[in-house]
């Protein structure tokens, strides 16, 4: 079957997916990165998933629901090759999808498939546009770069530096910096790519600091905090008063109890923060430490969240996993994450979520983003402008 068409195989598929099992259980798809460079992004997303399973059980709608997990260790060959035989040989109902590459390139897949395809990573604006299937639980780098540089003029930045992983994400997260700061009356000196593998800042950081900016607006993506806090300390880039602001990303939770007092005071704009005082959010701190062994990160609220808008989609549907008819309830869909309320935009599905402004502070001995400012429902400023 994998050699023929992908139209024709999913036609078989489609037509011999009629027996009692196929009926009764729903299998979900993750595509996601188990090795390699972002393989902590694919744990955080199976565990948050598998955490949300076990607290709110298997079978939705009279529906037993499966997991399936697939490492696409970040190749997005090998993402497209996995969704397709996830939907042709799995007979998958949904798929999630993980880095902006491999959304990238599953996005026609799911579309031809006619599967309902949960964005739980990806933070490139454009991956939603990519499928009518796509509906986002993760968050975008505009909602977060817009912010942190409206407050760093209102606090008194002038002169920024961008230093940012060379890939899409970072490139947006630049592009809408600079717009909003440049805005606001500041200026950005120059803009400095970092390999997205095997990243070694130390020549970028010393540039950085060459060229004397009161600020460093920095991005790297959920895995490299820990390598860039270490590397700008060497460089004793955290003692230099240069003001280190940036997308929550590089205050990521899962790497931040690794960074001593490098990071203390430096200040981000971001949706998801382990210490946000709510309730939920400290009961999920709790639960996904017990099961992970890990502090619960901006990219697990994704996974999450994820599984909470399948299993209340499947329960309006009454278990009909229909593509257009899940990704319509899904629209306009309103709940209380442990981030804090969030929606999915009915005219995009794209998230709607609070943005926070928090600053590191020691607790207990430990780096914690402490929110400090709150943004309500902000939505994907690119999506808004284009409107
Ligand atoms: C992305 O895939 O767009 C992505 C991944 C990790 C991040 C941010 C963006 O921290």
């Amino acid at each position: 079957m994998r050699y023929l068409p992908f139209a024709a195989a999913f036609a078989i598929a489609a037509s011999a997916a009629g027996g009692a099992t196929a009926q009764d259980t729903v299998k979900i798809g993750l595509v996601i990165p188990m090795t390699g460079g972002s393989a902590a992004v694919g744990r955080e997303i199976s565990d948050a998933a598998k955490l949300y399973m076990a607290q709110h059980g298997d079978t939705v709608a009279g529906k037993k629901i499966q997991l399936i997990v697939r490492d696409d260790a970040s190749v997005p060959d090998n993402a497209k090759r996995l969704s397709q035989e996830l939907i042709v040989n799995d007979k998958v109902s949904f798929l999630g999808a993980g880095l902006t590459p491999s959304a990238m390139s599953m996005a026609p897949i799911a579309t031809e498939g006619k599967v309902a395809t949960i964005v739980v990573v990806s933070g490139t604006s454009i991956v939603t546009e990519k499928s009518p299937y796509y509906v986002r639980t993760s968050f975008t780098l505009g909602q977060q770069s817009g912010i942190i540089a409206d407050w760093a003029i209102k606090n008194g930045s002038k002169k920024a530096v961008s230093v940012l992983s060379d890939w899409a994400p970072g490139a947006e997260a630049g592009k809408v910096f600079e717009a909003s700061f440049t805005k606001g009356g500041g200026q950005v000196l120059e803009t400095l790519k970092v390999p997205l593998n095997n990243p070694d800042f130390a020549p970028f950081l010393q540039r950085a600091a060459d060229l004397h900016p009161d600020t460093l607006f920095v991005f790297v993506p959920a895995g490299q905090a820990g390598t860039f806090a270490r590397q700008f300390a060497e460089r004793g880039l955290d003692k230099s008063g240069i003001k280190l602001i940036g997308p929550g990303d590089i205050t990521d939770d899962d790497d931040l109890p690794t960074t001593g007092d490098t990071l203390l005071g430096v200040v981000t704009a971001g949706i998801y923060s382990a210490a946000h005082p709510s309730q939920i959010n400290k009961d999920y701190v709790a639960a996904y430490q017990k099961a992970s062994g890990h502090r619960a990160n901006f990219i697990s609220v994704g996974g999450y969240d994820g599984m909470h808008l399948i299993y209340e989609a499947l329960k309006k549907t009454n278990g009909n996993t229909d593509a257009e008819m899940v990704v319509g309830t899904m629209k306009g869909m309103k709940w209380e994450s442990p981030r804090g309320p969030i929606s999915i935009d009915p005219r995009t599905r794209d998230i709607v979520q609070n943005v926070y402004i928090r600053k590191v502070e020691k607790k207990d001995g430990a780096p914690w983003a402490i929110e400090f400012a709150t943004f309500e429902a902000v939505k994907d400023p690119l999506k808004e402008a284009s409107n």
